[in-house]
Order: structure tokens, then sequence, then C-alpha cells
């Protein structure tokens, strides 16, 4: 593999977050600084396309400035670009990927696409460069939830995903139904704080199904169907605390429940967890005990690189950049995922 020194610069649009870091060859990180459209989205209780691109054309360029003084250097110093292509919403993805393509042509810098699954999943080795191969990871993230079977850096094979709704879409739907604000994942895990996990016993979906599946839609109609019912009997519904806590639960074990089962059908050493519902303490909380206790290493990386940033996006980068797996200018953005990285028994 060749040798790649130098600072990169990562650019991430995929969806409500504008962000920008520079990460050197090791994974120190320099800068990464982004803008949380959460304030813009939050009236209409989720992303509206439309506006996520335009805040992007808005804050990038200044961004931009901002991670290289943050990170004290000049443009000049920088030795790749990379850029998030996709999955995510097209017209986001565009104003990042024009933004990157334009900047590489006039600074002549080695450019490269990152799958945003594939940042996320660098997050990890961000966190802890040693963490040890082969490892499982979760990404869990308000649009994907998969089990990535991680035998390198950057190589990597789907050996588990959800069949319907993501994990974090279960939190944000969840959320709305019980009136809280976007995005619903913090808002049910601040409530949990208060309330009891054994007050109502939600279903677990696919939880003693051998395979790597999950599916939340269930979850959550079981949800509505338990503030409907309790609401239509004049009482006897539990107080919002224990519902959100309850509720949680049943995310965080069928989640931690195929992680674990996944780590020992593949005898990995380690597993980790990424994206934004990775953050939640709850879930942190589960995966580390039961890691511990099997002797498997675990790495959870700090909250800021498992909500969307660009350091995970530049991190993926300096993988591709090692491999000299370079974008044309012809570079395209995609929306959702291809079946090329899916472990086809599993597909069915
Ligand atoms: O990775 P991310 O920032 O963006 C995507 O790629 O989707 O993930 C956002 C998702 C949202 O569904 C949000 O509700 C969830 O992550 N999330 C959480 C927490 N923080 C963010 N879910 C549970 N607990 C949290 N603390
Ligand atoms: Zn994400």
């Amino acid at each position: 593999m060749k040798m790649f020194q130098g600072l990169v610069l990562g650019i991430e649009t995929s969806c409500d977050e504008t962000a920008v870091a520079v990460v050197d060859e090791t994974g120190r990180i320099l800068a990464n600084v982004l803008d949380s459209q959460v304030d813009v989205h939050a009236r209409y209780g989720g992303v509206v396309p439309e506006l996520a691109s335009r805040r992007h054309m808005e804050c990038l360029e200044n961004l931009t400035k901002e991670a290289l003084k943050q990170a004290q250097i000049s443009i000049s110093q920088l030795k790749g670009l990379a850029v998030t292509n996709g999955p995510g919403l097209v017209g986001a993805l565009i104003v990042g990927v024009n933004f990157g393509k334009s900047m590489a042509y006039a600074r002549r810098l080695p450019l490269v696409a990152v799958n945003h699954l594939e940042g996320h999943l660098a997050s990890a080795w961000l966190a802890d460069p040693d963490f040890p191969f082969p490892a499982l990871v979760l990404i869990a993230s308000g649009g994907h939830t998969h089990l990535a079977l991680v035998s390198e850096p950057g190589t990597y094979q789907f050996v588990g995903w959800t069949i319907d709704d993501a994990a974090g879409e279960a939190f944000d739907k969840g959320a709305k139904m019980l009136g809280l604000p976007y995005p619903g994942g913090p808002a049910i895990e601040t409530l949990s704080l208060e309330g009891s996990s054994k007050a109502i016993a939600f279903p677990r979906p696919n939880f003693h199904s051998q395979d790597l599946l999950f599916s939340f839609s269930g979850l959550k109609t079981a949800l509505l169907y338990y503030l409907r019912d309790t609401s239509r009997n004049g009482g006897g519904q539990a107080s919002r605390e224990d519902i959100a806590a309850s509720y949680q639960e049943a995310i965080v074990d069928v989640l931690c429940e195929k992680l674990f089962r996944g780590a020992s059908q593949y005898s990995t050493c380690g597993v980790s967890v990424v994206g934004g519902v990775a953050a939640n303490s709850r879930l942190r909380e589960k995966v580390f005990d039961r890691a511990q206790a099997q002797g498997l290493s675990v790495v959870l990386p700090p909250r800021s690189l498992c909500t969307d940033n660009a350091a995970m996006i530049a991190a993926a980068g300096i993988q591709k950049l090692r491999k000299s797996e370079l974008a044309t200018w012809d570079m395209e953005v995609f929306s959702t995922l291809q079946w090329k990285n899916f472990l086809r028994s599993q597909v069915g």
C-alpha cells in the first residue's frame, strides 16, 4: 500500500449538517467544525431537502475558512480532499461535491469520493487507531442500520441490516408520537433518564431469529397502539418518562443482541457502534458491559464523532488516498446504497 502523508480536508453535506474537518494521515484531528440545521428543520418535524441544500450553500465557504483557521494552516498545506457523495439527499450532496470538485481543481489537489457509511465506519479507527481486526461495527443512524464486518481499514462487508426502518428513524418517529421535538433520539434519551425501562413490555422484533436482520416498524406500531388504546380507555397510561424508557430499551436490546450475535458468528476480536444512535448512553452502557463480559475489544467513539461530522469523512478519505482510489471530475452523487457490499446469503 502506498504511503500517504499530509493533511486532508473532509467535507460532509449528505443531510442536515454542513461539516468540514482537517485530519492528518495518523488520524489526528486538527479541526472539526459544523453547522447544525436542527433549528431550520425542527418546526417541520424532519429534514426538508430543499432547505438543507440552501443552508449548505450558505455555510460551506465560511466553514472551510473556519476549519483552516482552527487547524492553523493555510489552504496550500492541504494534500488531499475528501467529500461525501452518497448516500444522502441528492440536492444536499451536490452542493458538497461541487464545492469539493471546484476546490480540488483550483488547488490541484487529489480528490476522493467517500461513502457516508464508510465515513461512519472510519470513526471507530479515528477514536482508536489500535482497534483490532476483524471487527463487527454497528452503524446506527437516522437513515441506516447496518452491521459491517470490517477486515481492515476501508474493507468491509455488510452482514446485517434493517428490513424496514432504521434505528434512528424509530427514535425520531417514536419521539414524534410522544410529542417530543426533532431529532427524537436525544429527546427520548433525556426523558428516559427519569423513567423505568421495565414499565411496558414493548416487542423486540426479530430478537430471537438467527439472522442478523433488524426490523423496527412493528415496534413503532406497538407504541402507536399503546398510546391509542391507553388514552381511549381513559387512564392506565404509564408516564411519558416510563414510555420513553421502555421504548428506548426495546430498540437498544435488539441492536445489542444482533451486534453480539454477529460478533460471535464471525468470531471478531472487537465490536464498535457508530452513527448518531451510538451517542445514546443506554446503548453505550449495554454494549460496553457486554463486550467486557465477553472479553471483546470495544470502541465507542466520542459523541461528536458518532453524529454526522467531517473528520470521519477525511479519515475514510485517507484510507482511499493510501490506495490511490481517486475520484474523477465526472464523480456523481447517489441517494441510496448499492447492493455490492451486502452479504448475498442474507439478501435471500
Ligand atoms: O448519523 P446521524 O447524525 O445522521 C445520519 O446519518 O442519519 O444520525 C442521526 C440520528 C437521528 O435519528 C437521531 O435521532 C439519532 O441519530 N440520535 C440519537 C441520539 N443522538 C442522535 N438516537 C438515540 N440517542 C441519542 N442520544
Ligand atoms: Zn450519518
